[in-house]
């Protein structure tokens, strides 16, 4: 029964349904509740932005949508995340497969202690094992370029990456999670470490990268959900208090929580 459920969810995932969609999603740790009743579509070609104050549960849905909570003994979760229509929670689903598809970039910088050219080949290598000499240089240029990286570290590629700026580290990151071509990208506050050309950079990428993934950045930063974010999602202690285009959150807020938050008198 479950089977045939699943396969029929499939065949009728359209263009048009959410990439991601959220169900009557709670989650614990423990007694602790840190999601309550979380409703919301995620579509293709847009940044959605999750906001809201510190230990509302926004790290924590990101971390539902590759199955990274997992690892946490004490995390449990009740109701449904459906990816490309698939519920990714069942207990045969291809977590490796699902991490490949959902990729992600921390708040910190974490780029191996080893040199530029193995932060890529590494994890290039893993994905595709017959890969030849050349194409695996091919393919980690191409990275490097679409993180915008590759003319400022160009001769410098054996070198270790630890020796490279924090945003030049970020973007190294970003280079490394477009290795695995995930089809989301999931961004935990990934500017919060970085000075405002650092940021601007790496929001020029999430404007490019939009065309052709689904990104979901956490953010802190309101002018930055505003100049990037297509969605936003307000959480308040666990709750999706309101969610819609940048322009309803921003300029028309509909909830007093919302309008305190955005303008900063929380
Ligand atoms: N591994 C864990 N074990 C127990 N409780 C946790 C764990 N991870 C998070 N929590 C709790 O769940 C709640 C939500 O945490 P989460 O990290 O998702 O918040 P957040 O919105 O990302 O906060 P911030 O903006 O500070 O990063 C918090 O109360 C937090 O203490
Ligand atoms: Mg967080």
């Amino acid at each position: 029964m479950v089977m045939q459920l699943e396969v029929r969810k499939r065949l009728e995932c359209v263009e048009t349904d959410p990439v991601i969609e959220v169900s009557n999603l709670d989650v614990f740790y423990g007694e602790k509740q840190a999601l309550k009743d979380v409703n919301i579509k995620i579509f293709k070609n847009q940044i959605t932005a999750f906001i809201g104050p510190s230990g509302c549960g926004k790290t924590t849905l990101l971390r539902c949508f590759n199955r990274m909570n997992d690892m946490i003994k004490t995390f449990r979760m009740e109701g449904e995340i459906l990816l490309d229509c698939e519920d990714i929670y069942t207990s045969d689903h291809d977590v490796i497969a699902l991490r490949k598809k959902v990729g992600m970039v921390f708040q910190q910088p974490n780029p191996l202690p080893t040199s530029i050219y193995n932060n890529l080949s590494l994890p290039i290598k893993e994905h595709f094992p017959k890969i030849t000499k050349e194409d695996l240089m091919n393919v980690i240029n191409k990275k490097l370029s679409a993180a915008h990286l590759l003319s400022e570290i160009e001769n410098r590629i054996h070198e270790s990456a630890l020796k490279l700026s924090g945003g030049q580290q970020q973007r190294l990151c970003i280079a490394r999670a477009l290795t695995i071509e995930p089809e989301v990208i999931l961004f935990d506050e990934p500017c919060s470490a970085l000075d405002p050309i650092s940021t601007m950079k790496i929001e020029e990428l999430l404007m490019r990268f939009k065309e052709k993934y689904t990104i979901i950045i956490v953010t802190h930063n309101m002018q930055q959900a505003t100049r990037i974010a297509d969605k936003v999602a307000f959480f308040f202690q666990g709750e999706i208090i309101e969610q819609g285009t940048a322009d309803d959150l921003f300029v028309n807020p509909q909830q007093e929580l919302t309008q305190r938050y955005v303008t900063g008198r929380f």
